[in-house]
């Protein structure tokens, strides 16, 4: 069950959208913020709040790829698949941080701390390949680079 203070923030975010399905994935992103996925209970919940159905809820969360049906780590990696990025190398960057953490796409490491992602395009072409850490963007990334930058995560 999420705090009062939670649901009214979301219920004002709710009433200023348009529709309440504008205002779903903003809801979804919320009600995962404070379970850390988007659990069974969380679907329930945001179906109250946006006055629609847990089914189409559900059909929402798994039509975005930054909504987690299932539990992840404490920070999510995303790894642009799409065409800009596996163009200059984003294939061997997903090898590469998969070897790095030891786990495959899809996997979370056993410490809880990472759960690694294919994604579609994270509109940073320009300066693929890019990942995203949590919310950070990351152009240009080389296998050279990752521990670099995955040393101010751990
Ligand atoms: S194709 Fe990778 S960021 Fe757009």
């Amino acid at each position: 069950m999420i705090p009062s203070e939670l649901k009214n923030d979301l219920q004002t975010r709710i009433a200023s959208a348009v529709t309440n399905r504008e205002a779903a994935v903003d809801v979804m992103k919320a009600l995962q913020g404070h379970y850390g996925w988007l659990t069974d209970e969380a679907v329930i919940e945001a179906s109250e709040l946006l006055g629609l159905s847990p089914l189409q809820v559900e059909e929402l969360a798994t039509f975005y790829e930054m909504i987690y049906r299932r539990p992840v780590g404490q920070h999510v990696i995303h790894v642009c698949d799409s065409i800009s990025c596996w163009a200059v190398g984003g294939e061997s960057l997903l090898q590469h941080i998969s070897v790095f953490l030891g786990i495959a796409a899809g996997e979370t490491t056993p410490d809880g701390l990472f759960t690694l992602l294919p994604c579609c395009c994270l509109g940073n072409c320009g300066q693929a390949p890019t990942m995203m850490i949590g919310d950070v963007v990351y152009g240009s990334v080389t296998p050279e680079n990752i521990a670099s930058i995955f040393s101010s995560y751990q």
